[in-house]
């Protein structure tokens, strides 16, 4: 048999492949060997490593069965990956190509490459180790995470996403948000997910109220970015929806117990003065009406509810005899009354809620013209809902009997509105206000609200 390959050992060493002739049988030794294939396992020279057999190299002695195993059942081996020892007795990771060849019934050779791929494999080790770590924090977060392509179906999903949909992973891949959700849901986050694609910009922080398929409605927040490829095309989204409903609910009872208690001044403020306590009962309903009129949401209209109730609570701090006086009052005694506002603020001023209450309050008697008070603030910088609380007030107050004064009437209260309007009331809230009567024909619509 000639020693021929057709790798020969010079193009072999230039490429960095290790190349060999073995024998198998009768006795196992290297026949040929190039010096690549010694560099690569840390031997000086060709002939210190033609001292080892092929065997002795296997790091892993299950490795080495089931290489020899495969080539006497296939005759030859393709890219085994296996470690092998160095001549320090480290090891290397290594891949053998081989081919048994017989001579006669005599003789066994096995003719091949080794090649070092332990760069390779540290490469892949590395991304593996990084992978399972990536996954592992993907699986514990307790927040639903997604990717989606370019079609909006689903390719990966968390463990949190499937435990919460109530399929493993593999039902899912595959399916979009409309085998998931009702219609109608499914179709605001295709939506989202197209305006994604199309504008490459993220949605962050979204609040959705959404249907699981167990039943439960949730409250959850929702953040979706693109994926963009290595070219910096968006080829799909990712998602991560937290699930905010124990929140939302324990918001919701803090807003009612807040709710409760600021109703509990009120009811103090009643026990004392009933006066102001009808006036500040009818001022909410009218401001309620006017931001009903500007398609006001339910809570920006329970804020300004509330202030209407609260406005005056500051009168609590007045000496009774001052807020009563049947006659006209002292220039002191109107500073007195005027103080009303500042003290209702600082009570209420560092109580959270999700509506500027005590600074609307703080504004209700000031004037866009800069007439009013306690801080003669202009137009520019006067709240909306304290320009609606001011005319809600005017119109109550002009309207009704006060202890000082019969009742002056509707028709009254509307005249100095009108007069007022653009100057000391917002032009606009004045013309509600008198759609809202002339729609009541002209009766007090707030009294029965
Ligand atoms: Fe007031
Ligand atoms: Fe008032």
């Amino acid at each position: 048999m000639k020693n021929t390959f057709y790798l020969n050992i010079s193009t072999s060493d230039a490429l960095g492949i290790g190349l060999f002739k073995y024998s198998l049988y009768p006795q196992e030794k290297f026949i040929i060997i190039n010096s690549t294939l010694a560099q690569i396992l840390g031997y000086l020279s060709k002939a210190d490593l033609k001292k080892e057999t092929l065997s002795n190299l296997f790091l892993n002695l299950t490795d080495r069965d089931a290489f020899f195993q495969m080539l006497r059942k296939e005759g030859k081996v393709k890219f085994f990956e296996t470690l092998f020892r160095t001549k320090d007795l480290k090891s290397i990771w290594v891949a053998i190509t081989a081919f048994k060849i017989t001579a006669g019934n005599k003789h066994e050779y096995l003719e091949g490459i080794i090649e070092n791929i332990s760069s390779h494999k540290d490469t892949e080790e590395s991304l593996s180790i990084e992978r399972n770590f990536l996954q592992s924090v993907v699986d514990n977060i307790p927040d639903a995470i997604y990717f989606k392509d370019y079609l909006n179906r689903i390719t990966k999903v968390n463990s949190f996403y499937a435990r919460g949909i109530g399929l493993s992973s593999e039902e899912i891949i595959g399916k979009t948000d409309f085998d998931f959700f009702p219609n109608e849901q499914a179709k605001q986050m295709f939506e989202d997910d197209n305006q994604i694609l199309r504008t490459g910009q993220p949605i962050i922080g979204k609040i959705e109220h959404t249907l699981l398929p167990n039943g439960t409605w949730n409250q959850a927040i929702t953040t979706k970015i693109p994926i963009f490829d290595q070219k910096g095309k968006i080829i799909g989204t990712m998602g991560i929806t937290r699930d905010i409903t124990a929140y939302a609910n324990l918001e919701k009872e803090r807003r009612v117990m807040l709710i409760n208690a600021l109703k509990v001044l009120g009811k103090a403020l009643e026990m004392r003065d009933p006066y102001t306590f009808s006036h500040t009962r009818h001022v909410a309903n009218i401001a309620q009406r006017i931001g009903k009129a500007l398609n006001w949401g339910e809570d920006r209209l329970l804020g300004i509810q509330l202030a209407g109730e609260l406005h005056d609570l500051g009168k609590i701090g007045i000496p009774l005899d001052i807020l009563n006086k049947p006659g006209t009052l002292s220039d002191l005694e109107y500073l007195l009354i005027q103080e009303h506002v500042k003290k209702c603020y600082d009570l209420i001023k560092d109580i959270q809620f999700p509506f500027p209450l005590a600074e609307t309050i703080y504004q209700h008697h000031e004037r866009l013209d800069g007439s009013g008070y306690p801080r003669k603030l202009n137009k520019n910088n006067i709240l909306l809902e304290a320009r609606i609380l001011a005319v809600s007030d005017v119109l109550e107050a002009v309207t009704h009997y006060r202890p000082y004064r019969e009742a002056l009437g509707l028709a009254k209260a509307q005249e100095e509105l009108i007069q007022g309007r653009g100057s000391k009331y917002d032009e606009t809230i004045v013309d509600i206000a008198t759609n809202l009567i002339k729609e009541n024909a002209g009766e007090p619509f707030w009294v029965n609200d």
